[in-house]
């Protein structure tokens, strides 16, 4: 069968013998995703159970790292199937996300970086369930709901530390000090490698059209909901 952009393709074996510029655009989706949920959930969401303030907090922090860490068992083993080798997944060659750079300290850091982070990974997420590689699409599917939960998770618990004294000033903190991080998340624009995954019906959006999207869902959440203030979010380079 011939692979054209916008054809679905159904299954890894399927794959191997489209086109390479698709087959290579969905083994970085794919790794880009295995190595982040991995060292995310190292670095931000195993931490985080120690942080927590109570043992409610401390169950819910550890069914949102069992899901982070579950991300990553899929992304693999989809990559796995793609005969991607394992190598290849890990931080060995290819750099975590900068956004993970932030040393996290606080239950108030890791709650305000669930609302921050994950909302950016489920605007991902939201762009890949409609992808032409269809193996990825129901992954995708299967990891929104779990996505939405660590955003919600991250309002719930911010909701009640502005609540308690000093809340209101260490949440606007923690926004002024993540906020500006996030610039880099959706990539560049005018992106060569958004432009491929856009031709193949990969990805569906721009990166700008992410990144404003983004903004004004984070903006909802911060200022108008929460009464806080957005720091400027930085130049996407
Ligand atoms: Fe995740
Ligand atoms: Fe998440």
């Amino acid at each position: 069968m011939s692979i054209k952009p916008g054809s679905e393709v159904q299954t890894c074996d399927e794959l191997s013998a489209a086109p390479e510029e698709f087959r290579l655009a969905v083994e970085k989706i794919v790794i880009s995703h295995a190595v982040n949920e991995y060292y995310g959930a190292q670095v931000f969401d195993e931490p985080a159970v120690a942080l927590a303030p109570t043992p409610y907090a401390k169950w819910l922090t550890c069914r949102v790292a069992m899901e982070e860490y579950g991300h990553h068992v899929r992304f693999s083993e989809l990559g796995s199937e793609m005969q991607i080798a394992p190598e290849r997944m890990t931080t060995k060659h290819k750099q975590p996300l900068s956004i993970f750079e932030f040393d996290l300290n606080s239950w108030t850091e890791f709650c305000v970086i669930k609302i921050l982070a994950d909302m950016a990974e489920v605007i991902q997420v939201e762009d890949l369930i409609r992808c032409t590689f269809i193996p990825l699409r129901k992954l995708a599917r299967m990891t929104m709901p779990e996505e939405k939960f660590h955003v919600q998770f991250g309002l719930d618990f911010t909701a009640e530390i502005l609540q308690g004294e000093g809340g209101f000033a260490d949440v606007q903190d923690v926004v002024n000090r993540y906020y500006p991080m996030m610039h880099k998340f959706f990539g560049r624009p005018n992106s060569e490698n958004n432009r491929i995954y856009r031709k193949w019906g990969i990805k569906q959006r721009t990166n700008e059209a992410m990144a404003e999207d983004y903004a004004a869902r984070i903006e909802a959440i911060i200022v108008d909901k929460f009464g806080l203030q957005l720091p400027p979010a930085g130049a996407a380079v």
